[in-house]
């Protein structure tokens, strides 16, 4: 597996507002599109290119296009919506794909309520969105799924993530190809399984408690 960690000013300063408890729901969402679209400059680092021909006003030349099959984005339901629209931003030919995951808070394991996927995702590149990476269940989960289906490789965009879920993550990931694009990685986990310092619940502060 490979890690990205960011580490950049105006990454951390955007966090910093995103973790404030008085941050309010319109000015969460707006961060968190924008969070998402500087990571994905560094997650999109390896996406498939094939060379093109064009003519500038100028000259005949040589450069690049995304290639086909189109990258998958998959956004994990409901937080990972939230950081939709960033990456699509940067990467408009690409296809979306839905998984809906929620962690059962007892026992902390993900439960998948939702699918909307290609059925066969053989040769496709895949980026996941879910901000938070806690104990690494839900993330986990979802990477198990697209490898089953076929994809090639999978890059993983979180807001924050913590040493636990790193190591979950890494260990599942031996021998494929995964890629994990954290905003900042923090201390830990608290009792209930919270990232701490963290932002608190993603899914409640983009879009209030359901
Ligand atoms: C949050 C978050 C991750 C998961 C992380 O989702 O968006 O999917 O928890 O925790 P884990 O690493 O311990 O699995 P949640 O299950 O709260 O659902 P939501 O997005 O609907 O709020
Ligand atoms: N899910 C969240 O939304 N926040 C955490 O801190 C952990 C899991």
């Amino acid at each position: 597996m490979r890690l990205h960690v960011a580490d950049h000013p105006l990454i951390t300063h955007k966090l910093t507002v995103l973790r404030d408890k008085r941050t309010p729901s319109p000015v969460f969402r707006q961060l968190t599109e924008e969070l998402v679209t500087l990571l994905a400059y560094e997650a999109t680092r390896n996406v498939r290119v094939a060379s093109v021909e064009i003519d500038t006003p100028v000259t005949h030349t040589t450069g690049v296009k995304i290639d086909d099959p189109r990258p998958l984005v998959v956004p994990i339901l409901r937080a990972g919506l939230g950081m939709l629209e960033g990456m699509v931003t940067l990467l408009p030919s690409a296809e979306v794909g839905f998984l809906g995951m929620a962690r059962n808070e007892e026992t902390l394991q993900p439960m998948t309520y939702a699918e909307r996927l290609p059925e066969d995702l053989s040769d496709r590149q895949c980026f996941v969105l879910d901000p938070m990476l806690a104990t690494g269940g839900s993330l986990g989960a979802a990477i198990e799924f697209l490898f089953t289906r076929g994809a090639q490789d999978v890059t993983a965009i979180c807001l924050l993530g913590t040493p636990e879920g790193i190591s979950v993550i890494e260990k599942q990931s031996a021998g494929r190809d995964v890629t994990l694009v954290l905003g900042a990685l923090d201390e830990g986990l608290n009792d209930k399984a919270y990232i701490v310092p963290g932002l608190g619940d993603a899914g409640d502060r983009l879009y209030g408690t359901v």
